[in-house]
Order: C-alpha cells, then sequence, then structure tokens
C-alpha cells in the first residue's frame, strides 16, 4: 500500500536498512525505516490522512514518524546525502537518489532497499554487492569515512559482529582501528556512547562483546583508565550471571551502569570526575561504587560464610541495586544465592507495630537519633527472626 501511495505522490517509496538486512536473513523485524525519493514529510503525512495515523515530523531532517492507530510505526526519511558546507556547520539536507542515501550508510549489510512502488514492487536495489556480505557474514564499511561520519558505528560494527556471528572485514577492521587511535570515539558525547553500550549489552553474549571491545582496544577509549585483566573479565561474568535476579527486582537497572562499577574500580577521584561528567553518573552512582570497594572484602567474607543477615545488615544496609550488583562480582554461586535472599528479606521485612510514633507515645522520647537507632537495631533483629515481638523486644531494649 506505501508504494501505491508513493504513485499517487509521484515518489519511489523503499523499505531500507536492517528490515532488509533482517528479512534476507529469516529474522523478525519490525522496524520499519521507508526512504522515499522525494519530500518524505509530505509522504508520511498522506499516509497519515489514508490511514487516519498520527504523524511527527522532523522539518529540519526531512523525516517523520508515522504511529498507527494500533502503535504500529514506521519511520519516513527522504533521500538524501548530507554534506557539510564548513566542518563544524550542522549537514545540510540535499535531496537525491537511493543509491546516494545507501552509500552514507553505515555497512554494506545495512546499505540495501527494496522498491514498494507497484511496478517494481519487492525489487532488491543491492548497489554494493551487500547481499553477498550479508550470506559470507561480512561487516564491511561503504567508504572509508564511515567511522568518522558517526563514531559510534564503531561500537555497532560489533555489535552486528556479535548478533549474528559476522565478522569484519579486513580494510573495515583496520581503518576502525586507525579512527579509534585517532580519538574519534572521544568525540561522540558521552549520552551516544552510552546508548550504544546498553544496546551491545542487550545482546545475547554481552561477555563476548566486552572481549571483542576489549580486544579491539576499544574499552580504552571509552573508560580512558580502564586496564582490562583476567581477574575482571572473571568479575564480570560473575556480575552477568548475577543480573537478571537484580532486574527482576529493579526495573530500571541500566547495563551500562552495572558494569561501570566493575570497570571503573580503583579510580583516582579525578578521573572519576572526568568520566561522572562524561556519562551522566548520579553523585550517589559513584559513591556507591567507593562505598563497596571499600567494605568489598569483609562483606564478602561475611556472605560466604552465611553469617546472619543482621551482621551484614550492620555493613551492608539497604543498599542500591548497584551496590548489589558490584558485591555479587566478587561472590560464587553460593555467595549469590544467599545475597539475593538477603535482599529478599530486606525489601519484605517491615516493623509492624512499633514506629517512631509508638516510641514517642509510650516511652515519651523526643523524634531524633536516639529513635531511628531504635528502629534499625529492631529492623535489624527482624531479619534473623521475622516472628519476633516488636513491643516485648523494643521494651528490652529500651531497658
Ligand atoms: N544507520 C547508519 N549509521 C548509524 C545508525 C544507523 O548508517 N550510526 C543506518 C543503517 O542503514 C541502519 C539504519 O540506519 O540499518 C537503521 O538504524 P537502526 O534502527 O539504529 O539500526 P538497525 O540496523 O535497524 O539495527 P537494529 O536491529 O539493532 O535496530
Amino acid at each position: 500500500l506505501l508504494g501505491a501511495y508513493g504513485n499517487e505522490l509521484k515518489m519511489s517509496v523503499y523499505v531500507v536498512g536492517g528490515f532488509v538486512r533482517d528479512l534476507l536473513l529469516d529474522i523478525e523485524n519490525y522496524d520499519v525505516d521507508i526512504v522515499v525519493e522525494g519530500n518524505g514529510i509530505e509522504f508520511a503525512k498522506y499516509i497519515g490522512q489514508q490511514f487516519d495515523a498520527i504523524v511527527v515530523p522532523y522539518e529540519k531532517f526531512y523525516t517523520a514518524s508515522v504511529i498507527f492507530r494500533d502503535g504500529f510505526k514506521i519511520d519516513v526519511a527522504t533521500a538524501r546525502t548530507e554534506y557539510y558546507e564548513k566542518p563544524a556547520e550542522l549537514p545540510q539536507v540535499d535531496i537525491s537518489t537511493i543509491k546516494k542515501d545507501l552509500y552514507r550508510r553505515d555497512f554494506t549489510i545495512n546499505a540495501m532497499a527494496i522498491k514498494l512502488n507497484p511496478s517494481e514492487y519487492g525489487m532488491l536495489y543491492d548497489f554494493f554487492n551487500c547481499q553477498k556480505d550479508l550470506e559470507q557474514g561480512i561487516i564491511r564499511i561503504l567508504h572509508n569515512l564511515s567511522f568518522i561520519e558517526d563514531p559510534t558505528r564503531m561500537i555497532r560494527g560489533v555489535r552486528f559482529e556479535m548478533r549474528y556471528n559476522f565478522k569484519m572485514e579486513e580494510h573495515t577492521l583496520e581503518v576502525l582501528k586507525q579512527n579509534l587511535e585517532g580519538g574519534y570515539l572521544e568525540r561522540v558525547t558521552g549520552a551516544r556512547i552510552r546508548q550504544e553500550i546498553e544496546k551491545i549489552l542487550e545482546e545475547d553474549n554481552p561477555m563476548k562483546a566486552i572481549r571483542r571491545m576489549t580486544n579491539l582496544n576499544m574499552i580504552k577509549h571509552i573508560f580512558p583508565k580502564t586496564y582490562y585483566t583476567q581477574t575482571m573479565d572473571e568479575k564480570l561474568a560473575r556480575l552477568f550471571k548475577f543480573l537478571p535476579k537484580i532486574k527482576e527486582r529493579y526495573q530500571s537497572v541500566s547495563d551500562f551502569y552495572a558494569i561501570s562499577t566493575i570497570l571503573l574500580e580503583y579510580y583516582d577521584k579525578q578521573t572519576l570526575e572526568t568520566v561522572r561528567a562524561r556519562y551522566g553518573y548520579p553523585k550517589k552512582f559513584i559513591e556507591s561504587i567507593k562505598f563497596t570497594e571499600n567494605i568489598m572484602l569483609p562483606l564478602k567474607e561475611m556472605i560466604e560464610l552465611r553469617l546472619n543477615f543482621s551482621d551484614i545488615y550492620k555493613v551492608l544496609g539497604k543498599a542500591n541495586p548497584y551496590v548489589y550488583l558490584h558485591l555479587s562480582a566478587y561472590l560464587t554461586d553460593e555467595g549469590q544465592s544467599y545475597l539475593l535472599q538477603y535482599i529478599d528479606t530486606i525489601s519484605s521485612t517491615k516493623l509492624q507495630t512499633v514506629t517512631g510514633k509508638y516510641l514517642m507515645g509510650k516511652y515519651s522520647l523526643k523524634s531524633g537519633p536516639q529513635i531511628n537507632e531504635i528502629l534499625e537495631k529492631l529492623f535489624a533483629m527482624k531479619l534473623d527472626n521475622p516472628n519476633i515481638d516488636e513491643e516485648k523486644v523494643v521494651s528490652e531494649i529500651i531497658e
């Protein structure tokens, strides 16, 4: 249908990029990217009218999103080549043909289009031997400036290698290494790097991706003071084992932050401050890495020896998910499962009858640290013994 509407507007319409790649690989993909030769926004608005869909145009980029009533979304772009009038300026967008559009893309496997207009419906447009690369499992850049135009493509390259078990082709790898050493990754905002890392860690085998990035010396350009060692590798592998358990309990946990607890260990204050500014870690996050680092060895012992929760609580308290993850990297399977019990006990334990109000009323205590201390003590005891009689125990504590 999109193609038929293209005809009505006298525009050629193509589906491009990841959708075509995955279609040829026989993999499901609901990310539909459309490119039209003509005005993409005009096309999107026309489609919007036909289907009573919502159209969100981005005038500056000649692109638009069309969101259908059932939630399905397509992105529409105008076939274009971006060129820079002066290096520091925003790209000028020039309306041009599909071939040039495809040439500006990251890798050959993502640079094919399928035409949707009725007369040529389903025709594959493959100008750069892309299909052959796809069949042979090769990740290849289309031109030598690919990584310079968008340095996050270096990380994308690894992501596609991992996801499809493909290999970067030799020349591509060479250009990647040159651009990496040229400091191009450092020119990208921390937010975009973080986004790409989050994506790569969402793939099936995050450890494999991290190892590949390490072998390519990429980690160094993301975390400048990280020396990837065998021990670090083992810790990360332990952390990834625990991660799903934490994610079940804390939905918003970020993989990037999770690995940062290990990758930023033993950073000096100043470098920590630099990476904090770059990647936008909250101050609290950095503080908690340091906190965990300092108590790691005793805590590890306490957990492996399965000491009482109340004793662990005195050192660890009710921590945030990243502290738990950090700690999990040091634990055996048994230690991890004890830690999980601790986490669940902490979150399910609540004082029922004894509250601050109760203490102020019954014992005429003034609000302040003393009340907190008593409540904490009682809470710790309840961790070991959920059935204690709170009022009785509190009277003993006070006397
Ligand atoms: N693209 C590019 N350079 C980038 C990002 C994207 O050239 N840095 C192009 C590629 O042609 C890609 C398309 O834009 O196929 C869509 O990008 P995106 O949706 O980010 O990725 P997909 O290839 O669809 O991959 P995924 O399956 O991970 O979504």
